[in-house]
């Protein structure tokens, strides 16, 4: 069957590439996928899906499809669809039309490798011993209002058994796929701190309180969390990434504002450190006699691949490609959305090699000339579509 896949994926080659480019040259924002929602519909329609449920939180993008037979499991293939907004600097024919919004991300290809898994495996229903949902996901770059969030909360993974999805990665080589087994990137989190003194001049500073002193020891001691309280073989990161206050050179004001971000793959390291920072704030603010208000935002989860679901997948890539185009990948402390699927359901989340010296597709994800070399979607859409079949089949969990 899997080389069945992956014929039937370089048949549909030419499919892939213009349906990528349709979405390229069509970008769109989060939660604004109404067009890209519209072209998605309309092709599903064609290769006879029924019942799609259209859009999420109220707003008509996203799709939502089923294929297959009720009795057996059930696997969701995820894509997101989103774009960024930037100004495309690049000159390919398919370039963005939307003036400064471009597909930097890739989740162009992802829709298209998605919809090509979506046709192949609708050609072999018959076939199949278990139920697939197609999850073409709004909104993943804004993560304050995440598109895979509001899929869950409306009971997209209900009777879902395992949910797999892939990422193209310009820093893998063409056609490779890489996987990784337990943290594979990590959660983001955002804090905020108000620390309030007392304003004043300053050639006096005995007659304020000066808040900017204040925030200086707190960027510094916040600095112990990672350094002196997580253990050293976890990784995290505090970063304060934003810092103010004051107008002018001899005024002491009465506000400082500080704002950060804050990443580690391991949930119970997560769980801890607003507690931390929090100590660290309460104890400058105490000592400086500024008051502080401090605030933590929870955004997105660590994304945790299931170790058999990983190793199913592993085995799937190199029969489809071939051992030598399959590689354990780096962590990265990028964060995804994919994470609140992978919070419920076991899965994995896999990087897809788009990047090809040769033909000068070397710019990371998000540069303004960012592009993939689109001989990989048919291997995506073979690989989102025999990680389906052969999990249905019992493997992976
Ligand atoms: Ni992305």
């Amino acid at each position: 069957m899997m080389k069945e896949l992956l014929a039937a994926a370089d048949e549909i080659a030419e499919d892939l590439t213009a349906w990528r480019r349709d979405f390229h040259a069509h970008p769109e924002l989060s939660f604004e996928e109404v067009e890209t929602t519209r072209k998605v519909v309309e092709l599903l329609t064609s290769f006879g899906y029924r019942n799609l449920h259209i859009g999420a939180e109220g707003v008509p993008t996203g799709v939502v499809a089923d294929l297959g037979n009720a009795r057996g499991r059930c696997i969701a293939l995820r894509a997101d669809m989103d774009a960024l907004p930037m100004e495309e600097t690049g000159t390919c024919v398919y370039r963005s039309q939307n003036p400064r919004v471009m597909h930097a991300c890739g989740h162009d290809a992802h829709t298209a490798m998605l919809l090509g898994a979506a046709k192949i495996l609708k050609e072999r229903e018959d076939q199949l011993p278990g139920r697939v949902r197609f999850l073409f996901q709004p909104s993943e770059e804004s993560p304050h209002r995440s598109g895979a969030r509001a899929l869950v909360a409306q009971g997209a993974l209900e009777g879902v058994d395992a949910v797999a999805g892939l990422h193209v990665w310009s820093g893998l080589p063409s056609g490779v796929v890489g996987y990784r087994p337990g943290p594979s990137m990590a959660s983001a989190d955002e804090w905020a701190c108000t620390l309030t003194g007392k304003g004043g001049h300053g050639a006096m500073p005995h007659e304020t309180v000066d808040p900017v002193v204040a925030a200086s020891a707190l960027v510094t001691m916040l600095q112990t969390v990672v350094s002196r309280r997580i253990a050293p073989l976890e990784t995290a990161v505090v970063t304060v990434g934003k810092i103010e206050a004051g107008t002018t050179f001899n005024i002491i004001p009465e506000k400082a504002f500080l704002q950060g971000t804050v990443r580690t793959f391991n949930p119970e390291v997560r769980r801890r450190i607003p507690e931390l920072m929090e100590r660290i704030v309460r104890g400058v603010a105490e000592a400086s006699e500024c008051r502080a208000d401090f605030t933590y935002n929870n955004v997105l989860p660590p994304t945790v691949n299931d170790g058999a679901f990983t190793e199913m997948a592993r085995r799937v890539g190199e029969e489809l490609f071939g051992a030598e185009m399959v590689r354990l990948a780096e962590p990265t402390m990028g964060a995804e959305d994919m994470s609140f699927y992978l919070e419920r359901v076991p899965g994995t989340f896999l990087f897809l090699g788009v990047g090809n010296e040769a033909r000068g597709i070397t710019k990371p994800q998000h540069h303004p000339e960012y592009d993939i070399d689109e001989g990989v979607l048919p291997r995506g859409c073979a690989l989102l579509a025999g990680l389906a079949v052969r999990f249905l089949e019992g493997e992976g969990a």
